[in-house]
């Protein structure tokens, strides 16, 4: 982490987790242990919890976040949800290009960032993911791979509305795997990805760009990754889920 420079943020990615009573239930959980945190705090949660969600952290540090959203305004996209009726709802934040959605849900780079222009111009902030699969890293091209997905992502995405991206580095190999990145992978492709938006933007833009690690994060192995210079942050599937094991996260990022 460097405080100086940049936010750091924990999400939570509940994915398709917890019904509606269930959802009442964890955040009431969260707020006690996210009261004192000194970072900021986000529950991506199931399209059907986001108005629970927002009623219930009214008041609190906790931001609500959704876990996608459709590029189109408005029209016959059966199953989908606009970026306006996410903003309408008092959400803030969206993931954008979560691997599970590009693995399971014919998520693409273009759509990535079609999906991502929307959401900014919805005034939502949004947290795109990338990340290499397992044999791409052991062919040795992690970089290659991420590099061109945060490049397409950001076609066209001005250095203003920059300030509203949040990256986040997870590799495909570690998500809910129990496999974490050693904290110096995390950090090397969170450095190369502040590297491409140096060049793609300009050093002060990088500076200040919050790039998060994802991927098997948890209560033992979170301190030593935000220790990492370029790890702004964590977005947690696994453990976001347990609010003990969140509050413990968000401890190590408020240090
Ligand atoms: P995990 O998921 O923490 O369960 O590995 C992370 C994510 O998919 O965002």
């Amino acid at each position: 982490m460097n405080k100086e420079l940049r936010k750091v943020i924990i999400a939570g990615n509940w994915k398709m987790n917890k019904t509606r009573a269930e959802a009442k239930v964890l955040i009431e959980e969260l707020k006690p242990v996210s009261a004192n945190a000194d970072c900021e705090v986000v529950i991506a949660v199931p399209f059907t919890n986001l108005e629970t969600a927002v009623n219930l952290t009214a008041g609190t540090n906790i931001k609500v976040g959704a876990q996608n959203c459709h590029f189109e305004k408005s029209g016959a996209f059966t199953g989908e949800v606009s970026a306006d009726m996410l903003a309408e709802l008092g959400v803030e934040y969206v993931i954008i290009g979560h691997s599970e959605r590009r693995q399971y849900f014919g998520e693409t780079d273009e759509t990535v960032n079609k999906r991502t222009k929307a959401a900014l111009e919805a005034g939502l902030k949004v947290i795109i993911c990338v990340g290499e699969m397992l044999e791409e890293r052991e062919k040795g091209i992690t970089e290659e791979i991420v590099g061109i997905q945060t490049k397409i992502a950001l076609l066209g995405i001005t250095a203003e509305q920059i300030k509203n991206v949040i990256i986040a580095y997870e590799p495909v190999w570690a998500i809910g795997t129990g496999k974490t990145a050693t904290a110096e992978q995390a950090n090397e492709v969170c450095s190369y990805i502040r590297g491409v938006v140096e060049k793609l933007y300009s050093k002060e833009v990088a500076d200040a760009l919050t790039i998060q690690y994802g991927g098997s994060m948890n209560a033992a192995n979170a301190a030593e990754l935000l220790a990492q210079p370029d790890v702004d942050g964590g977005l947690i599937g696994g453990a976001s889920l347990k609010a003990n094991d969140f509050g413990v996260i968000l401890a190590e990022a408020s240090k």
